[in-house]
C-alpha cells in the first residue's frame, strides 16, 4: 500500500466508527485527516460530505473514508462536487471494485449497517485496490464528469 493521507469524516451517528477506522489508518502505516465531527452531538451530515469533497479536490487528501447512519446522505454530498466519486460499500467486494471499475476516490460507510470488522475489511479492500485502467473503465468514468 502506497503511504498516502487518508482524510475521514461523519456525521454523529458514524462518530464511533469514524474513530475505530483512524486507528485501523494509523496500523496500516497511513497518515489521516480528521474533519470531524468530533463527538456523537447531532450534526449535519452534508456539512461533512462536503468538508470531505474539499479536501480531495484541494489535494490535501488522497483518499476519503466517510460515514454517517446508512453512509447514504454523506455520499450524496460528497458527490455533489465534481471529481469526487464516493461510492456506499457494504463488504469488501464493493470495496474493492468501487476502485477497480469506478476509480472511486471515498469509501462511504453506514455504521449502523455495517459493523466494525466489516467496515475495516471494507478500508483494507478499498486502500489496497487500484483502479483497473482498462479503457472501457476509463471511458465511463470520464463520462462521469
Ligand atoms: C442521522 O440520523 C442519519 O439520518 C444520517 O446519519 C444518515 O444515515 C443519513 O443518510
Amino acid at each position: 500500500m502506497n503511504k498516502i493521507t487518508v482524510a475521514l469524516a461523519s456525521d454523529h451517528a458514524g462518530f464511533a466508527l469514524k474513530e475505530e477506522l483512524k486507528t485501523e489508518i494509523t496500523r496500516l502505516g497511513l497518515d489521516y485527516l480528521d474533519l470531524g465531527t468530533n463527538s456523537s452531538d447531532s450534526v449535519d451530515y452534508p456539512d461533512f460530505g462536503r468538508a470531505i469533497a474539499d479536501a480531495l479536490i484541494e489535494g490535501r487528501a488522497d483518499r476519503g473514508v466517510i460515514v454517517c447512519g446508512t453512509g447514504i446522505g454523506i455520499s450524496i454530498a460528497a458527490n455533489r462536487v465534481n471529481g469526487v466519486r464516493a461510492a456506499v460499500c457494504h463488504d469488501a467486494t464493493t470495496a474493492r471494485l468501487a476502485r477497480e471499475h469506478n476509480d472511486a476516490n471515498v469509501l462511504a460507510l453506514g455504521a449502523r449497517i455495517v459493523g466494525t470488522e466489516v467496515a475495516k475489511d471494507c478500508l483494507h479492500a478499498f486502500l489496497s485496490a487500484t483502479f483497473d485502467g482498462g479503457e472501457r473503465h476509463q471511458r465511463r468514468v470520464d463520462k462521469l464528469g
